[in-house]
């Protein structure tokens, strides 16, 4: 699990969802960061047969963070700043942002 070191600068936070579940992030975040922070490197998306995929560069390049943003599907998560209100939703399976709301205990 990730986790900001004690010693970084606080910074204001946002309010995003997740699947339909606010969480309060810092505001210098990606949304990959930002997910990865609440949701693990496990829970950020699945791949056609099931299996788990995380960003993996965090720079643009491989194109593992895809996930929808404000409705928008196929986001690189690594390149997108958090904002305020940003509705964002894991691609865990093939209906994408359908089930908002669903927990880790729906999958
Ligand atoms: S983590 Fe590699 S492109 Fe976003």
């Amino acid at each position: 699990m990730l986790k900001r070191l004690e010693s970084a600068t606080p910074t204001p936070e946002v309010t995003i969802t997740i699947d339909g579940v606010p969480y309060q992030v810092p505001s210098t975040l990606s949304v990959a960061a930002a997910v990865l922070l609440h949701q693990g490197v496990a829970g950020y998306r699945r791949h056609g047969a099931g299996g788990h995929r995380a960003p993996l560069c965090m720079m643009g390049v491989c194109h593992d963070c895809l996930i929808t943003i404000d409705d928008a599907p196929n986001r690189q998560g690594c390149l997108v700043t958090v904002e305020q209100g940003m509705r964002v939703c894991r691609q865990l399976d093939d209906r994408g942002c359908e089930r908002e709301g669903r927990d880790d205990a729906d999958l």
